[in-house]
């Protein structure tokens, strides 16, 4: 708290609000008082200068390209961490010691093995569903299969619930990914690592062995920690507010998932590269670009453009030498790629980008490396699910251990009819 105020002038009343301050960033208007004393709402659809909590977790300074996790700068964790470190960091607020991060990896890895009866759960989808769509629905139902877990009012439980959902969702985005292509599932195995299990059960099949290659490991490792968490973006204040109502985590976490997979949002990285195919070759980026820029065409820069940052993502830099390097070291002469840094080059010296401030985002590169590993676009935003859901996990429990939450509920501005009285259908 600070003793600074805000005055706020209403009809004859001076209004004084308390001025918050965090540890960094922008300083909040505590305006909890505001409709008792005014009787008027704020208006602020999109939430462009709201803040719905206060967090611990995650912090973006969106002009000056900063994101930081518990402090840490997402490049450093990027080069120098682990997705599992990352998550044991996101949940616990400090970086674990050696002994700390065996135990929360070996703890995370004995949960990856899913009820055998959700396997059957697949094949209620047509093998055409779109990945996200299974994701959305296996979720869900993972609350009938592990009640023991779903008591939110119980640390113990919270805890299980957040090891299951973190575990189990490289399990499930496998099997999701090898139910649409008619391969038999794969079973996790305790000996390899998250992401290499990962990648394991997507890409092996029954017929051969399968290594994984470390230089796709440690690039999958990184695209993890890029996904992991970012502030109250759509998807996470979708999990806080139907964690607010007191929902069970695993159905928090499938709305979250089902929010992610608006084209706006985390279907952002699928709709990016099929707009690279679509431009095809940098000769027709002109062409785009100006359809970008016309107001009457409803087209979009996919992988563009950001909420908050208005200045480089700093995921799309790291993203940007992942996939430098993930297709020089598997020799994959990608002409999309081509096509997505001469549109990056062209797009950031055109007069609209610059005075609108669309630079690109975590999206733009993403599906490249992923397109370059071997998976299909449309499990782009599956595999952001699955990073994203430690972020979700976190967010959620940080939410739920504020002993000041309450259920969100927001109110609105009415445009609708006054009060009229009803007219029977023989007088209409
Ligand atoms: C993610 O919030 C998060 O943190 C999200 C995320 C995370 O990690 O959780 O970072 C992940 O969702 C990244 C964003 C992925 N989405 C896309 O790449 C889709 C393309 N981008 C846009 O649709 C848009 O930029 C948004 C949705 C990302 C942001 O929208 P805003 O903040 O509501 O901004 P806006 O739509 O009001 O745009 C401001 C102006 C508009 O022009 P005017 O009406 O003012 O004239 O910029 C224009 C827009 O038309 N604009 C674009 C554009 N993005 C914005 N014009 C062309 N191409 C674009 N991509």
């Amino acid at each position: 708290m600070t003793d600074k105020k805000a005055t706020l002038s209403v009809e004859d009343k001076n209004l004084d609000y308390a001025v918050i301050s965090g540890s960094i960033g922008p300083q909040v208007i505590d305006i909890r008082k505001l409709y008792a004393q005014t009787g008027m709402f704020t208006y602020d659809p999109g939430f462009t200068s709201t803040a719905s909590c206060d967090s611990a977790l995650t912090y973006i300074d969106g002009d000056q390209g900063i994101l930081l996790h518990r402090g840490y700068p997402i490049d450093q964790l990027a080069e120098q961490s682990s997705f599992m470190e990352v998550a044991y960091l996101l949940l616990n607020g400090e970086l674990p010691d050696g002994d700390t991060l065996s135990d929360f990896t070996r703890t995370i890895t004995r949960h990856t093995m899913l009820h055998e009866q959700l396997a059957t759960f697949y094949r209620g989808f047509r093998r055409d569903a779109h990945p996200m769509a299974i994701m959305c629905g296996v979720v869900g139902a993972l609350s009938a299969f592990y009640h023991d877990s779903t008591d939110i009012s119980d640390p113990v439980q919270r805890k299980i619930a957040s090891h299951r959902l973190i575990a189990k969702m490289p399990t499930i985005a496998a099997m999701a990914y090898k139910y649409s292509v008619g391969q038999p599932f794969v079973y996790p195995r305790n000996d390899l690592s998250y992401t290499a299990n990962f990648l394991r059960m997507t890409f092996s099949v029954p017929a051969e062995d399968y290594i994984p290659d470390p230089v796709i490991v440690d690039a999958m490792d990184k695209i993890f920690i890029l996904h992991a968490d970012h502030e109250q973006n759509a998807s996470t204040s979708t999990v806080r507010l139907a964690g607010s109502s007191g929902a069970n985590p695993f159905a928090c976490i499938a709305a979250g998932i089902a929010c992610l997979w608006g084209p706006a949002h985390g279907g952002a990285n699928e709709a990016a590269l099929n707009m690279l195919r679509e431009i095809g070759t940098p000769d027709r980026i002109p062409e785009y670009i100006a359809r970008a820029k016309n107001k009457d065409d409803p087209f979009r820069l996919m992988g563009f453009g950001h909420r908050v940052y208005k200045n480089f993502d700093p995921r799309a830099k790291v993203m940007q030498k992942t996939a430098t390097d993930v297709l020089d070291k598997l020799g994959v002469k990608d002409p999309i790629f081509d096509v997505a840094r001469e549109l990056e080059q062209i797009a950031l010296q055109d007069d609209y980008f610059i005075e609108k401030k669309l630079y690109p985002n975590v999206d733009f590169y993403s599906g490249v490396i992923l397109s370059a590993i071997g998976f299909p676009t449309d499990m782009f935003t599956v595999l952001f699910a699955l990073a994203r859901t430690v972020g979700w996990v976190a967010q959620w429990n940080e939410m739920i251990s504020d002993p000041d939450q309450r259920i969100g509920r927001p109110r609105q501005l009415y445009t609708g009819p006054d009060v009229r009285d009803y007219v029977p259908l023989d007088k209409r």
